[in-house]
Protein backbone atom coordinates (compact mmCIF):
# COMPACT_ATOMS: atom_id res chain seq x y z
CA UNK A 1 0.00 0.00 0.00
CA UNK A 2 2.78 2.70 1.13
CA UNK A 3 4.60 1.60 -1.76
CA UNK A 4 1.70 2.72 -3.76
CA UNK A 5 1.07 5.63 -2.77
CA UNK A 6 4.74 6.69 -2.93
CA UNK A 7 4.85 5.41 -6.42
CA UNK A 8 1.75 7.64 -7.60
CA UNK A 9 3.64 10.63 -6.11
CA UNK A 10 6.24 10.14 -7.93
CA UNK A 11 4.96 9.30 -11.14
CA UNK A 12 1.59 11.34 -11.04
CA UNK A 13 1.67 14.48 -8.28
CA UNK A 14 5.29 15.67 -8.46
CA UNK A 15 5.55 15.73 -12.22
CA UNK A 16 2.32 17.48 -12.55
CA UNK A 17 3.27 19.80 -9.95
CA UNK A 18 6.46 20.59 -11.58
CA UNK A 19 4.48 20.78 -15.00
CA UNK A 20 2.03 23.24 -13.35
CA UNK A 21 4.88 25.19 -11.46
CA UNK A 22 6.70 25.60 -14.93
CA UNK A 23 3.31 27.07 -17.09
CA UNK A 24 2.27 28.70 -14.20
CA UNK A 25 2.20 32.45 -15.51
CA UNK A 26 1.06 30.86 -18.72
CA UNK A 27 -2.13 29.59 -17.01
CA UNK A 28 -2.79 32.54 -14.94
CA UNK A 29 -2.12 35.06 -17.34
CA UNK A 30 -2.60 33.30 -20.97
CA UNK A 31 -6.15 31.75 -19.98
CA UNK A 32 -7.83 34.72 -19.47
CA UNK A 33 -6.47 36.03 -22.91
CA UNK A 34 -7.60 33.01 -24.52
CA UNK A 35 -11.21 33.09 -23.56
CA UNK A 36 -11.26 37.05 -24.76
CA UNK A 37 -9.59 35.84 -27.96
CA UNK A 38 -11.69 33.27 -28.85
CA UNK A 39 -14.27 35.12 -30.81
CA UNK A 40 -11.87 37.32 -32.75
CA UNK A 41 -9.61 34.38 -33.55
CA UNK A 42 -6.51 36.16 -32.71
CA UNK A 43 -4.36 34.24 -30.11
CA UNK A 44 -1.20 35.05 -28.22
CA UNK A 45 2.26 34.90 -29.55
CA UNK A 46 4.33 31.63 -29.12
CA UNK A 47 6.57 31.34 -26.20
CA UNK A 48 6.66 30.51 -22.34
CA UNK A 49 6.08 32.86 -19.28
CA UNK A 50 8.08 30.75 -16.67
CA UNK A 51 7.39 30.04 -13.13
CA UNK A 52 5.60 32.22 -10.45
CA UNK A 53 6.82 35.80 -9.55
CA UNK A 54 10.22 35.35 -11.40
CA UNK A 55 9.23 34.19 -14.73
CA UNK A 56 11.49 33.83 -17.78
CA UNK A 57 14.30 36.49 -15.55
CA UNK A 58 16.40 33.59 -15.01
CA UNK A 59 16.88 32.39 -18.62
CA UNK A 60 17.01 36.06 -19.33
CA UNK A 61 19.99 36.24 -16.47
CA UNK A 62 21.69 33.10 -17.50
CA UNK A 63 22.04 34.50 -21.19
CA UNK A 64 22.97 37.97 -20.13
CA UNK A 65 24.93 37.21 -17.03
CA UNK A 66 26.48 33.58 -17.15
CA UNK A 67 26.71 32.90 -20.84
CA UNK A 68 27.42 36.16 -22.01
CA UNK A 69 25.46 35.52 -24.92
CA UNK A 70 23.01 37.78 -25.02
CA UNK A 71 21.83 37.31 -28.01
CA UNK A 72 21.46 33.71 -27.62
CA UNK A 73 18.43 34.29 -25.94
CA UNK A 74 16.40 35.49 -28.37
CA UNK A 75 17.84 32.87 -30.52
CA UNK A 76 16.75 30.13 -28.50
CA UNK A 77 13.10 31.24 -28.91
CA UNK A 78 13.60 31.66 -32.69
CA UNK A 79 14.69 28.20 -32.69
CA UNK A 80 11.78 26.90 -30.48
CA UNK A 81 8.78 28.52 -31.69
CA UNK A 82 9.95 29.65 -35.44
CA UNK A 83 10.25 33.08 -36.39
CA UNK A 84 7.07 33.93 -37.54
CA UNK A 85 6.20 37.42 -37.09
CA UNK A 86 9.01 38.15 -34.32
CA UNK A 87 6.85 38.18 -31.59
CA UNK A 88 7.39 36.12 -28.92
CA UNK A 89 5.49 35.85 -25.43
CA UNK A 90 7.37 36.09 -22.05
CA UNK A 91 7.09 37.63 -18.29
CA UNK A 92 10.12 39.80 -17.87
CA UNK A 93 10.91 42.49 -14.85
CA UNK A 94 7.92 41.40 -13.39
CA UNK A 95 5.23 41.84 -15.85
CA UNK A 96 4.08 39.85 -18.98
CA UNK A 97 4.96 40.64 -21.52
CA UNK A 98 5.68 40.54 -25.46
CA UNK A 99 9.09 40.07 -26.78
CA UNK A 100 9.28 42.24 -30.29
CA UNK A 101 12.80 41.56 -32.52
CA UNK A 102 11.24 42.06 -36.02
CA UNK A 103 11.57 45.43 -38.10
CA UNK A 104 7.87 45.50 -38.88
CA UNK A 105 6.47 44.92 -35.11
CA UNK A 106 8.83 47.70 -33.73
CA UNK A 107 7.68 50.09 -36.57
CA UNK A 108 4.20 49.34 -36.30
CA UNK A 109 5.15 49.81 -32.33
CA UNK A 110 6.75 53.16 -32.62
CA UNK A 111 4.01 54.43 -35.11
CA UNK A 112 1.07 53.77 -32.79
CA UNK A 113 1.74 55.82 -29.76
CA UNK A 114 -1.88 55.75 -28.97
CA UNK A 115 -2.27 52.33 -28.53
CA UNK A 116 1.09 51.57 -26.77
CA UNK A 117 2.56 54.30 -24.00
CA UNK A 118 6.24 54.70 -22.59
CA UNK A 119 5.86 54.23 -19.19
CA UNK A 120 8.50 54.38 -16.07
CA UNK A 121 8.01 51.68 -13.78
CA UNK A 122 10.04 54.49 -11.13
CA UNK A 123 8.35 57.87 -12.24
CA UNK A 124 8.95 59.08 -8.87
CA UNK A 125 12.19 58.99 -9.57
CA UNK A 126 12.42 59.97 -13.46
CA UNK A 127 10.14 62.94 -12.11
CA UNK A 128 6.19 63.01 -12.70
CA UNK A 129 6.18 66.32 -14.27
CA UNK A 130 9.40 65.12 -16.75
CA UNK A 131 9.62 64.88 -20.79
CA UNK A 132 9.73 60.89 -19.86
CA UNK A 133 6.64 60.63 -17.18
CA UNK A 134 4.03 63.01 -18.86
CA UNK A 135 1.76 61.59 -21.77
CA UNK A 136 0.18 63.35 -24.64
CA UNK A 137 -0.08 67.03 -25.21
CA UNK A 138 1.61 67.64 -22.45
CA UNK A 139 4.52 65.46 -23.71
CA UNK A 140 4.73 67.17 -26.93
CA UNK A 141 4.56 70.82 -25.96
CA UNK A 142 7.34 69.90 -23.67
CA UNK A 143 9.30 67.71 -26.42
CA UNK A 144 9.10 70.31 -28.81
CA UNK A 145 10.45 73.20 -26.84
CA UNK A 146 13.24 70.51 -25.22
CA UNK A 147 14.41 69.40 -29.03
CA UNK A 148 14.58 73.14 -30.23
CA UNK A 149 17.05 73.86 -27.21
CA UNK A 150 19.12 70.77 -27.31
CA UNK A 151 18.63 68.99 -31.16
CA UNK A 152 18.73 71.66 -33.46
CA UNK A 153 20.92 73.27 -35.71
CA UNK A 154 20.82 76.40 -33.91
CA UNK A 155 21.83 74.82 -30.34
CA UNK A 156 23.96 72.45 -31.97
CA UNK A 157 26.08 75.31 -33.35
CA UNK A 158 26.13 77.30 -29.68
CA UNK A 159 26.90 74.07 -27.46
CA UNK A 160 29.82 72.90 -30.12
CA UNK A 161 31.43 75.65 -28.86
CA UNK A 162 30.88 75.61 -25.10
CA UNK A 163 31.67 71.86 -24.56
CA UNK A 164 34.78 72.13 -26.62
CA UNK A 165 37.39 73.41 -24.56
CA UNK A 166 36.69 71.06 -21.69
CA UNK A 167 37.42 68.11 -24.04
CA UNK A 168 40.45 69.49 -25.22
CA UNK A 169 41.98 69.79 -21.62
CA UNK A 170 40.63 66.36 -20.54
CA UNK A 171 42.27 64.88 -23.39
CA UNK A 172 45.72 67.02 -22.30
CA UNK A 173 45.13 65.59 -18.83
CA UNK A 174 44.63 61.76 -19.74
CA UNK A 175 47.79 62.32 -22.00
CA UNK A 176 49.47 63.18 -18.49
CA UNK A 177 47.82 59.92 -16.61
CA UNK A 178 49.58 57.68 -19.19
CA UNK A 179 46.92 55.36 -17.92
CA UNK A 180 42.94 55.56 -17.43
CA UNK A 181 39.97 53.93 -16.52
CA UNK A 182 38.19 54.87 -19.91
CA UNK A 183 34.80 54.15 -18.58
CA UNK A 184 35.18 56.39 -15.60
CA UNK A 185 37.39 59.30 -17.62
CA UNK A 186 34.19 59.49 -20.29
CA UNK A 187 31.68 59.39 -17.82
CA UNK A 188 33.07 62.28 -15.63
CA UNK A 189 34.08 64.36 -18.41
CA UNK A 190 30.42 63.70 -20.07
CA UNK A 191 28.80 64.67 -16.83
CA UNK A 192 31.02 68.08 -17.26
CA UNK A 193 29.45 69.01 -20.45
CA UNK A 194 26.30 68.19 -19.29
CA UNK A 195 26.48 70.42 -16.31
CA UNK A 196 27.78 73.39 -18.24
CA UNK A 197 25.20 72.81 -21.35
CA UNK A 198 21.67 72.23 -19.10
CA UNK A 199 22.53 74.47 -15.99
CA UNK A 200 26.05 76.65 -16.13
CA UNK A 201 27.40 74.26 -13.60
CA UNK A 202 31.19 74.50 -13.86
CA UNK A 203 33.80 71.27 -12.65
CA UNK A 204 34.13 71.67 -8.92
CA UNK A 205 32.44 70.65 -5.95
CA UNK A 206 29.28 71.00 -6.50
CA UNK A 207 29.09 69.09 -9.84
CA UNK A 208 31.21 66.06 -8.36
CA UNK A 209 28.21 66.34 -5.40
CA UNK A 210 25.60 66.25 -7.90
CA UNK A 211 27.12 63.26 -9.86
CA UNK A 212 27.32 61.15 -7.02
CA UNK A 213 23.85 61.40 -6.73
CA UNK A 214 23.40 61.09 -9.99
CA UNK A 215 25.07 57.86 -9.58
CA UNK A 216 22.63 56.80 -6.87
CA UNK A 217 19.68 58.35 -8.78
CA UNK A 218 20.12 55.93 -11.40
CA UNK A 219 20.33 52.97 -9.66
CA UNK A 220 16.78 53.15 -8.90
CA UNK A 221 15.79 53.80 -12.02
CA UNK A 222 15.91 50.11 -12.03
CA UNK A 223 15.37 48.90 -8.88
CA UNK A 224 12.19 47.10 -7.50
CA UNK A 225 10.01 50.49 -6.21
CA UNK A 226 10.39 49.21 -2.57
CA UNK A 227 10.81 52.57 -0.29
CA UNK A 228 12.08 51.28 2.55
CA UNK A 229 15.16 52.59 4.59
CA UNK A 230 18.02 50.63 3.37
CA UNK A 231 16.82 49.76 -0.41
CA UNK A 232 18.34 51.07 -3.32
CA UNK A 233 15.01 52.67 -4.65
CA UNK A 234 14.33 54.59 -1.14
CA UNK A 235 18.56 55.71 -1.60
CA UNK A 236 17.58 56.58 -5.38
CA UNK A 237 14.48 59.10 -3.43
CA UNK A 238 16.91 60.07 -1.09
CA UNK A 239 19.69 61.20 -3.24
CA UNK A 240 17.01 62.75 -6.21
CA UNK A 241 15.64 65.22 -3.39
CA UNK A 242 19.07 66.39 -2.83
CA UNK A 243 19.83 66.34 -6.59
CA UNK A 244 16.69 68.48 -6.66
CA UNK A 245 17.63 70.97 -3.60
CA UNK A 246 20.88 71.98 -5.90
CA UNK A 247 18.98 72.60 -8.86
CA UNK A 248 16.41 74.37 -6.88
CA UNK A 249 19.58 76.71 -5.44
CA UNK A 250 20.57 77.63 -8.76
CA UNK A 251 16.97 78.40 -10.16
CA UNK A 252 16.82 80.95 -7.04
CA UNK A 253 19.90 82.91 -8.32
CA UNK A 254 18.75 82.78 -11.35
CA UNK A 255 15.84 84.60 -10.38
CA UNK A 256 17.52 86.80 -8.32
CA UNK A 257 19.72 87.58 -11.20
CA UNK A 258 16.72 88.11 -13.51
CA UNK A 259 15.63 90.62 -10.91
CA UNK A 260 18.64 92.30 -11.08
CA UNK A 261 18.44 93.14 -14.95
CA UNK A 262 19.67 89.81 -16.22
CA UNK A 263 22.76 90.62 -16.97
CA UNK A 264 24.05 87.31 -15.91
CA UNK A 265 21.90 85.14 -17.62
CA UNK A 266 23.49 82.31 -19.07
CA UNK A 267 20.89 80.80 -21.51
CA UNK A 268 21.60 77.69 -20.49
CA UNK A 269 19.11 74.78 -20.95
CA UNK A 270 17.56 76.06 -17.60
CA UNK A 271 17.09 79.45 -18.28
CA UNK A 272 15.31 78.22 -21.39
CA UNK A 273 13.10 75.96 -19.65
CA UNK A 274 12.29 78.82 -17.12
CA UNK A 275 11.61 81.06 -19.95
CA UNK A 276 9.35 78.84 -21.96
CA UNK A 277 5.70 79.48 -23.33
CA UNK A 278 4.07 77.53 -24.34
CA UNK A 279 0.93 78.15 -27.57
CA UNK A 280 -1.02 79.56 -24.82
CA UNK A 281 1.89 81.86 -22.89
CA UNK A 282 1.67 79.09 -19.98
CA UNK A 283 5.03 79.15 -18.35
CA UNK A 284 6.45 76.02 -17.21
CA UNK A 285 6.34 76.05 -12.98
CA UNK A 286 9.39 75.24 -10.92
CA UNK A 287 8.79 71.82 -10.13
CA UNK A 288 8.55 71.30 -14.33
CA UNK A 289 11.41 73.14 -14.75
CA UNK A 290 13.41 70.83 -12.09
CA UNK A 291 11.91 67.62 -13.13
CA UNK A 292 12.76 68.35 -16.73
CA UNK A 293 16.11 69.19 -16.09
CA UNK A 294 17.42 66.23 -13.36
CA UNK A 295 15.31 64.11 -16.37
CA UNK A 296 17.61 65.15 -19.50
CA UNK A 297 21.21 64.58 -17.17
CA UNK A 298 20.32 60.74 -16.54
CA UNK A 299 18.89 60.19 -20.19
CA UNK A 300 22.10 61.79 -21.74
CA UNK A 301 24.95 61.41 -19.51
CA UNK A 302 25.58 57.49 -19.22
CA UNK A 303 23.88 56.72 -23.11
CA UNK A 304 26.95 59.34 -24.09
CA UNK A 305 29.83 57.85 -22.07
CA UNK A 306 29.45 54.70 -22.51
CA UNK A 307 29.23 55.18 -26.35
CA UNK A 308 32.30 57.74 -25.71
CA UNK A 309 34.00 54.83 -23.96
CA UNK A 310 33.11 52.34 -27.16
CA UNK A 311 34.48 54.37 -29.39
CA UNK A 312 38.21 53.97 -27.73
CA UNK A 313 37.63 50.57 -27.27
CA UNK A 314 36.47 49.77 -31.34
CA UNK A 315 39.50 52.09 -32.55
CA UNK A 316 41.64 50.67 -30.14
CA UNK A 317 40.73 47.32 -31.50
CA UNK A 318 40.38 48.16 -35.35
CA UNK A 319 43.76 50.52 -36.37
CA UNK A 320 42.83 50.74 -40.00
CA UNK A 321 39.39 52.27 -38.83
CA UNK A 322 41.64 54.72 -36.43
CA UNK A 323 44.06 55.57 -39.55
CA UNK A 324 41.31 56.82 -41.56
CA UNK A 325 39.87 58.64 -38.78
CA UNK A 326 43.01 60.10 -38.31
CA UNK A 327 43.06 61.26 -41.94
CA UNK A 328 40.11 63.09 -42.62
CA UNK A 329 40.29 64.74 -38.97
CA UNK A 330 43.93 65.58 -39.65
CA UNK A 331 42.72 67.51 -43.23
CA UNK A 332 40.16 69.27 -41.07
CA UNK A 333 42.72 70.32 -38.46
CA UNK A 334 44.68 71.61 -40.78
CA UNK A 335 42.33 73.96 -42.39
CA UNK A 336 41.58 75.67 -38.97
CA UNK A 337 44.46 77.02 -37.94
CA UNK A 338 43.80 76.23 -34.51
CA UNK A 339 40.56 77.37 -34.24
CA UNK A 340 37.84 75.26 -32.74
CA UNK A 341 35.95 73.28 -34.80
CA UNK A 342 32.16 74.30 -35.58
CA UNK A 343 28.93 72.10 -37.04
CA UNK A 344 29.91 73.14 -40.30
CA UNK A 345 33.07 71.47 -40.04
CA UNK A 346 31.16 67.85 -38.43
CA UNK A 347 28.60 67.86 -41.41
CA UNK A 348 31.98 67.27 -43.46
CA UNK A 349 33.59 64.70 -41.83
CA UNK A 350 32.28 62.13 -44.01
CA UNK A 351 33.94 58.92 -42.22
CA UNK A 352 33.81 60.51 -38.65
CA UNK A 353 30.03 60.54 -39.22
CA UNK A 354 29.84 56.69 -39.99
CA UNK A 355 32.23 55.68 -37.25
CA UNK A 356 29.91 57.59 -35.23
CA UNK A 357 27.15 55.65 -36.27
CA UNK A 358 28.80 52.49 -36.21
CA UNK A 359 29.89 53.00 -32.82
CA UNK A 360 26.13 53.98 -31.51
CA UNK A 361 24.42 50.35 -33.34
CA UNK A 362 27.31 48.38 -31.59
CA UNK A 363 27.12 50.18 -28.36
CA UNK A 364 23.51 49.32 -27.46
CA UNK A 365 22.99 51.29 -24.50
CA UNK A 366 19.20 50.23 -24.39
CA UNK A 367 19.40 46.59 -25.27
CA UNK A 368 14.87 46.91 -25.29
CA UNK A 369 12.59 49.82 -25.03
CA UNK A 370 9.47 49.59 -23.70
CA UNK A 371 5.68 50.33 -24.27
CA UNK A 372 2.41 49.45 -22.80
CA UNK A 373 -0.47 48.27 -24.26
CA UNK A 374 -2.93 51.23 -23.36
CA UNK A 375 -5.81 48.50 -25.24
CA UNK A 376 -5.99 45.17 -26.74
CA UNK A 377 -4.17 45.52 -29.79
CA UNK A 378 -3.61 42.72 -32.98
CA UNK A 379 -0.84 42.71 -35.29
CA UNK A 380 -1.22 39.80 -37.92
CA UNK A 381 -3.47 37.52 -36.20
CA UNK A 382 -1.47 38.08 -32.53
CA UNK A 383 -2.89 39.77 -30.17
CA UNK A 384 -1.14 42.09 -27.61
CA UNK A 385 -3.46 41.85 -24.38
CA UNK A 386 -4.19 45.44 -22.85
CA UNK A 387 -1.67 46.41 -20.09
CA UNK A 388 1.01 43.93 -21.07
CA UNK A 389 4.30 44.99 -21.79
CA UNK A 390 5.80 45.01 -25.16
CA UNK A 391 9.68 44.86 -25.20
CA UNK A 392 11.09 46.19 -28.53
CA UNK A 393 14.55 44.42 -28.42
CA UNK A 394 16.69 46.61 -30.92
CA UNK A 395 19.79 45.08 -29.51
CA UNK A 396 18.22 42.01 -31.55
CA UNK A 397 17.89 44.27 -34.72
CA UNK A 398 21.60 45.58 -34.61
CA UNK A 399 23.26 41.80 -34.28
CA UNK A 400 20.92 40.20 -36.27
CA UNK A 401 22.77 38.76 -39.61
CA UNK A 402 20.09 39.29 -41.33
CA UNK A 403 20.14 43.14 -40.93
CA UNK A 404 23.50 43.85 -40.82
CA UNK A 405 26.25 41.78 -42.55
CA UNK A 406 29.05 40.39 -39.93
CA UNK A 407 26.82 42.34 -37.15
CA UNK A 408 29.64 41.89 -34.18
CA UNK A 409 32.22 43.38 -36.59
CA UNK A 410 33.08 47.13 -36.49
CA UNK A 411 33.21 48.70 -40.07
CA UNK A 412 32.30 51.98 -40.08
CA UNK A 413 31.96 51.37 -44.61
CA UNK A 414 28.71 49.90 -43.77
CA UNK A 415 27.02 52.91 -43.62
CA UNK A 416 28.25 53.71 -47.10
CA UNK A 417 24.80 52.45 -47.45
CA UNK A 418 21.64 53.09 -45.62
CA UNK A 419 20.24 50.64 -43.05
CA UNK A 420 17.65 48.28 -44.23
CA UNK A 421 14.51 50.01 -43.37
CA UNK A 422 13.47 49.29 -39.54
CA UNK A 423 16.65 47.34 -38.27
CA UNK A 424 18.32 50.58 -36.74
CA UNK A 425 16.56 51.70 -33.92
CA UNK A 426 19.22 53.40 -31.70
CA UNK A 427 17.40 56.27 -30.65
CA UNK A 428 13.82 54.66 -30.57
CA UNK A 429 11.08 56.24 -32.51
CA UNK A 430 7.79 57.58 -33.07
CA UNK A 431 6.73 60.76 -30.74
CA UNK A 432 9.29 59.34 -28.37
CA UNK A 433 12.18 58.98 -30.03
CA UNK A 434 15.85 60.58 -28.09
CA UNK A 435 15.42 63.59 -27.95
CA UNK A 436 18.96 64.21 -27.92
CA UNK A 437 20.38 61.94 -30.60
CA UNK A 438 22.02 64.57 -32.06
CA UNK A 439 23.53 66.33 -29.56
CA UNK A 440 24.81 63.06 -28.81
CA UNK A 441 26.25 62.56 -31.93
CA UNK A 442 27.91 66.03 -31.82
CA UNK A 443 29.39 65.06 -28.68
CA UNK A 444 31.02 62.37 -30.17
CA UNK A 445 32.24 63.69 -33.34
CA UNK A 446 33.79 66.77 -31.27
CA UNK A 447 35.92 63.67 -28.95
CA UNK A 448 36.77 61.74 -31.93
CA UNK A 449 38.46 64.91 -33.97
CA UNK A 450 40.59 66.11 -31.23
CA UNK A 451 41.28 62.55 -29.98
CA UNK A 452 42.38 60.95 -33.70
CA UNK A 453 44.49 63.84 -34.21
CA UNK A 454 46.43 64.39 -30.94
CA UNK A 455 46.26 61.02 -29.01
CA UNK A 456 47.73 57.86 -29.56
CA UNK A 457 46.30 54.77 -27.01
CA UNK A 458 46.23 51.08 -26.32
CA UNK A 459 43.97 48.74 -24.61
CA UNK A 460 45.43 47.14 -21.32
CA UNK A 461 43.14 43.89 -21.61
CA UNK A 462 42.26 43.59 -25.17
CA UNK A 463 40.33 40.20 -24.59
CA UNK A 464 38.34 41.59 -21.71
CA UNK A 465 35.14 39.90 -20.72
CA UNK A 466 31.89 41.90 -21.31
CA UNK A 467 29.43 42.33 -19.11
CA UNK A 468 25.66 43.22 -20.35
CA UNK A 469 23.81 44.49 -17.28
CA UNK A 470 22.78 46.79 -16.65
CA UNK A 471 24.24 48.08 -19.97
CA UNK A 472 27.68 46.61 -22.20
CA UNK A 473 30.98 47.28 -20.72
CA UNK A 474 33.99 45.45 -21.04
CA UNK A 475 34.41 44.34 -16.84
CA UNK A 476 38.16 46.53 -16.92
CA UNK A 477 35.89 49.52 -18.02
CA UNK A 478 38.22 49.81 -20.61
CA UNK A 479 41.82 50.53 -18.97
CA UNK A 480 44.06 52.25 -21.58
CA UNK A 481 47.44 53.38 -22.08
CA UNK A 482 46.74 56.49 -23.44
CA UNK A 483 49.31 59.49 -25.11
CA UNK A 484 50.21 62.53 -26.97
CA UNK A 485 51.50 61.94 -30.61
CA UNK A 486 54.65 63.09 -30.95
C1 LIG B 1 24.40 57.75 -27.71
C2 LIG B 1 23.64 58.39 -26.89
C3 LIG B 1 22.17 58.14 -26.70
C4 LIG B 1 21.42 57.04 -26.96
C5 LIG B 1 21.87 55.71 -27.57
C6 LIG B 1 20.06 57.34 -26.58
C7 LIG B 1 18.99 56.46 -26.72
C8 LIG B 1 17.70 56.76 -26.33
C9 LIG B 1 16.60 55.83 -26.41
C10 LIG B 1 16.68 54.41 -26.94
C11 LIG B 1 15.50 56.45 -25.96
C12 LIG B 1 14.08 55.87 -25.84
C13 LIG B 1 13.30 56.20 -27.10
C14 LIG B 1 11.93 55.55 -27.16
O1 LIG B 1 11.34 55.27 -26.11
O2 LIG B 1 11.45 55.32 -28.29
C15 LIG B 1 15.88 57.79 -25.56
C16 LIG B 1 15.02 58.73 -25.04
C17 LIG B 1 15.42 59.97 -24.63
N1 LIG B 1 16.68 60.51 -24.72
FE1 LIG B 1 18.32 59.61 -25.49
N2 LIG B 1 20.00 58.62 -26.08
C18 LIG B 1 21.27 59.15 -26.15
C19 LIG B 1 21.65 60.42 -25.75
C20 LIG B 1 20.81 61.38 -25.27
C21 LIG B 1 21.20 62.73 -24.92
C22 LIG B 1 22.59 63.33 -25.06
C23 LIG B 1 20.07 63.35 -24.44
C24 LIG B 1 19.89 64.75 -23.93
C25 LIG B 1 20.61 65.32 -23.14
C26 LIG B 1 18.98 62.40 -24.49
C27 LIG B 1 17.70 62.66 -24.09
C28 LIG B 1 16.65 61.77 -24.20
C29 LIG B 1 15.30 62.07 -23.73
C30 LIG B 1 14.84 63.36 -23.07
C31 LIG B 1 14.52 60.94 -24.01
C32 LIG B 1 13.04 60.77 -23.72
C33 LIG B 1 12.25 61.24 -24.96
C34 LIG B 1 10.75 61.17 -24.80
O3 LIG B 1 10.27 60.53 -23.87
O4 LIG B 1 10.08 61.79 -25.63
N3 LIG B 1 19.47 61.21 -25.00
N4 LIG B 1 17.23 57.96 -25.81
Amino acid sequence: MEVTVGLAWVLGVVPLLGWLFWWWNDIWYGIPVKIRCSASGTKLPPGQMGIPFFGEMLTFLWYFNVLRRPDDYINSKRRKYGDGIGMYRTHLFGSPGIIACSPSITKFVFQSSSKFIAEWPNNEIVGLNSISAVQGTAHLRIKSFITGAINQPDALRRIAILIQPLLITTLQSWAQKGRIVASNETKKVTFENIGKIFASFEPGPVLERLDKLFEGLMKGLRAYPINFPGTTYHHALQCRKRAIAIFREKIEKKKEKNLQGGAEIMNDLMDGLMQFKDDEGKQLSDVEVLDNIANLIFAGYESTALSTMWALHYLAKYPNVLQKLREENIAISKSKNGELITIDDVSKMKYTNKVIEETIRLTNVAAMIFRTATEDVEFKGYKIPKNWKIMLWVRYLHTNPENFEDPLCFNPDRWNEQAKPGTYQVFGGGTRICAGNMLARLQLAIFLHHLSVGYKWDLINPDAKICYLAHPKPVDGVEITFSKIK
